[in-house]
């Protein structure tokens, strides 16, 4: 069997067998790595969320016939500002960790922004609830999208400045912080490791 649909600005015909899903196709026919399977299929954990006619979906619980003539975006294909915004802002607020749940997560937001220029904290919060993180907390990635959202109608991918988070945990006891820690010094919090690349799934 066939499909023919526009993937990431290209049109491409891919040949599937039975039982496969959108997620398969997208992985296994048009080797995109971003998009991941996080819950065999199931359609509870969003790391396979990919941009279908410009609205985030799910591509595991797709049927390939039924993207026929559609358009597919996954983060490969962001152009390179949205993708540094975006994976910028994740890293910055320290909302990547294993980063299993990034790409998906970053086209949700990605679809959230282009739709809701400017949201509340609860809006967000709801926007992201079919994505699941094991890792970071819903915090810090609420965090990156407020982040994202300060760059994104001027497309400005200068995510410089200090973390959202960056208040001493003794604070909420009532303890002083007794040291300023360096940049990059003990005690100082730090970007993870190659941050950037596990946001943009490619790692
Ligand atoms: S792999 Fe699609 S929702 Fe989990
Ligand atoms: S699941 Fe590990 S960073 Fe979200």
């Amino acid at each position: 069997m066939n499909v023919t649909f526009t993937l990431n600005g290209k049109e491409v015909t891919a040949e599937y067998e039975e039982g496969m899903s959108v997620l398969d196709v997208l992985r296994e026919v048009c080797l995109i790595k971003s998009c991941k399977d996080g819950c065999s299929g199931q359609g509870f954990c969003g790391a396979c969320t990919v941009l279908i006619n410009g609205k985030a979906m799910v591509s595991c619980r797709q049927k390939p016939a039924s993207i026929e003539g559609k358009e597919i975006i996954t983060v490969e294909g962001l152009d390179r500002v949205e993708q540094e915004i975006l994976s910028k802002s994740l890293v910055k607020e320290g909302a990547v960790q294993c980063g299993y749940c990034s790409p998906g997560l970053l086209i949700r937001i990605k679809g959230f922004l282009d739709q809701h220029p400017t949201s509340t904290r609860e809006q967000k919060a709801k926007a992201i609830t079919g994505n699941l993180c094991r890792c970071t907390g819903y915090q810090r990635i609420l965090d990156a999208m407020e982040t994202a959202e300060e760059h994104w109608q001027t497309k400005n991918p200068d995510i410089s400045g200090p973390p959202r988070r960056n208040k001493f945990f003794g604070e909420q006891y009532g303890f002083e912080r007794e040291f300023q820690p360096k940049e990059h010094g003990v005690g100082s919090s730090t970007q993870r490791y190659r941050g950037v690349d596990m946001a943009l799934g490619k790692k």
